[in-house]
């Protein structure tokens, strides 16, 4: 076995920690190479991986799916409790031009077409190196993620493209919350390693290189230190969206506004490569999404004004073209009244669009039998908004809206009761500037030169946006140098025999070589998929055991309590000898873990006793 010596678990026994609090899915589990080591003076854990990646939002996840693709054993770490970061909040969809989905709608659109409108949005302060990687590599990440098990087949209009081309799934429902479990589905089914709850406090740089990380697993309010030596560390923790302290320096101008942002996004990636010389580019470009529920926050997604939802003053007035890039409408609505405005749309164009329902259902929305009725909701002139969605309903027949110029989502009239309206105003919504990072998403730093095993992906760093962040481009940026940091990080990794020789430990090739199900073993459970629970040292742990063919196939952990620690030994130990004796009879127990051993078997029994 790979886990070399456990030899601060006992410090670890009695610490615990909710390490799926408002996630989905359950933990993954690691792969066999990664070693744990322990300094027993400082009872610090040491763990050895190839690749580290910082940040579970979407574009770390995509650069660990990469990295284990490529031969590197990955292990995640993540401060919050939970996987996704803005990632999971991202609703309205992912940008590619020349993808097979729009080809089927006959949509005929371009990389060149998707560079340019990026540009222009970004007003030229993007890097164009970088937006040309990323327009290229957009169509072929739409591809990755359907071969992942995505559904982005669905394709409509978000603001500043001159074509449909934000990729979302079937009927336009919410893109983030799915992405984040295709990908995270695909980190556990490799056995990647996530560790919840864990800070990254420093990028470790010895001998003019990256060699790991230190950080701080927080289990139970109690702190739990590790050193993670690894060959290349891509941080892809996110931006700096829910740090007022810290964006308020660069655009004073902001303190006040409400965020879209998850609470995790404070911008720690940017700080830990600063100390490593990182240069930053963009920083002070932050940009706010015109669209945010006023009460609570919540993002409305441009997708309802791509579906055709236009935007009302508190006269029951529209103002501006609702689909221009989210500056221009966002000092459009904060113009008016109060600083904020309505979204008003129908029934019509609530069924176009799944997204909507979640607002439906949250009651974000006010709503009318009639446009007068929803004026009156609003406390608004009712003829005023009658007139106003009369006038809308003649620009979108005759397609032509001689007040506004709007040229896109403007294919529904407003015909069927009931009529809706959201409350919202800007809040902030993305911070495009960040850590500086070449097309191979290696940092860089302040004298122009790459930091040797420093990778940043995703919103931690700056330059593919410019001025203005086009909608949809956020998840085609995070994905596609998600996925080039991990392949990168991985080549890098794998060229150091050394450190490949180092984790191919003679156990491991005994294990790899073993059958996983002993040969001698007669099938003897019915086929199906049961679960099972039992209490550990540190709480709860549940099982899901899968029987094939008359063999337990497969045993995933669903929830458990324990540190990473002692996940790990469960996964790489436990687990596969039970398989493979397809009983839990005489198995040995984790070294200094014998409680949560015991409860995995009786979680297992359990879910085999009705197997029989
Ligand atoms: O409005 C939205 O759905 C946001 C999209 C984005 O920020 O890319």
């Amino acid at each position: 076995m790979k886990i070399k010596k456990l030899l601060s678990l006992v410090a670890c026994l009695g610490l615990s920690v909710s390490l799926l609090a408002g996630c989905a899915n359950a933990p993954s589990g690691t792969q066999t190479e990664i070693k744990t080591e322990t300094t027993e003076s400082s009872e610090e854990n040491i763990l050895e991986t190839d690749v580290i990646v910082i940040g579970a939002g979407g574009g770390g996840l995509s650069a660990a799916i990469e990295a284990h693709d490529a031969g590197a054993n990955v292990i995640i770490v993540e401060k919050m409790p939970f996987v996704g970061g803005n990632t999971a909040r991202a609703t309205g969809g992912i940008n590619a031009a020349g993808t097979a989905f729009q080809k089927e709608a006959g949509i005929e659109d371009t990389v060149e077409v998707h560079f340019a409108d990026t540009m222009k949005g970004g007003e030229e302060l993007n890097d164009p190196e970088l937006v040309k990687f990323m327009t290229e590599n957009a169509a072929p990440a739409i591809a990755w993620l359907t071969d992942l098990g995505a559904d982005l087949s669905d394709v409509g209009s978000l603001g500043g493209a001159s074509f449909k081309r934000a990729h979302r799934p079937t009927g336009g429902a919410p893109v983030g919350d799915h992405l984040v479990n295709v990908l995270f589905q695909n980190t556990t089914s490799r056995n990647i390693t996530t560790m919840l709850n864990t800070e990254t406090t420093e990028v470790i740089y010895e001998n003019d290189k990256v060699t790991g990380i230190k950080a701080i697993e927080t289990v139970n309010g109690e702190k739990v230190n590790y050193t993670i030596k690894a060959d290349a560390v891509i941080i892809a923790s996110g931006g700096f969206g829910n740090n007022p302290e810290l964006y308020t320096q660069y655009q004073p101008q902001l303190d006040g506004f409400i965020s879209t942002n998850q609470p995790g996004a404070t911008g720690d990636g940017i700080i830990l490569a600063e100390a490593l010389g990182a240069d930053l580019t963009d920083i002070e470009q932050i940009q706010i999404h015109p669209t945010v529920h006023t009460e609570t926050a919540a993002l409305i997604t441009e997708a309802v004004r791509g579906n055709g939802a236009i935007l009302v003053n508190a006269k029951g007035e529209r103002f501006t073209d609702e689909m221009s890039t989210r500056d221009k409408v966002s000092a459009a609505i904060l113009e008016q009244e109060g600083g904020s405005a309505y979204l008003v749309f129908d029934q019509t164009v609530r069924e176009s669009l799944k997204a909507i329902e979640k607002y439906v259902a949250q009651g974000l929305t006010v709503e009318g039998e009639t446009p007068e009725a929803l004026a009156s909701a609003l406390n608004m002139d009712g003829t005023t908004l009658k007139t106003t969605i009369d006038t809308w309903n003649k620009a979108v027949e005759s397609g032509t809206d001689s007040a506004f110029n709007r040229s896109a989502g403007m294919e529904i009239p407003f015909t069927k009761a009931p009529y809706y309206a959201i409350p919202m105003a800007p809040g902030v919504h993305h911070t495009m500037g960040g850590i500086k990072i070449n097309t191979d998403a290696q940092v860089i730093n302040k004298e122009g030169n790459p930091i040797n095993g420093l990778f940043a992906a995703g919103e931690v760093t700056g330059g593919v946006h410019g001025a203005e962040r086009l909608g949809g481009n956020a998840l085609a940026d995070i994905i596609v140098f998600g996925r080039e940091a991990g392949t990168n990080a991985a080549a890098l990794a794998k060229s150091d025999n050394n450190f490949i020789g180092a984790a191919t430990t003679s156990t491991e090739t005994d294990k790899a070589d073993q059958p996983k199900i002993n040969e001698e073993a007669k099938p003897q459970y019915k086929d199906g998929t049961y679960q099972g629970e039992a209490t550990g040292n540190n709480g709860k742990i549940s099982v899901e055991v899968t029987v094939k063919d008359g063999f337990i196939d497969t045993i995933e952990v669903l929830e458990h309590h324990e540190t990473s620690t002692i996940f790990m030994s469960i996964q790489n130990d436990l687990i596969p000898s039970i398989i493979y004796s397809q009983s839990t009879e005489g198995i040995d127990a984790v070294t200094g873990a014998s409680n949560s051993s015991s409860a995995v078997f009786e979680a297992v029994n359990m879910a085999l006793s009705t197997a029989q």
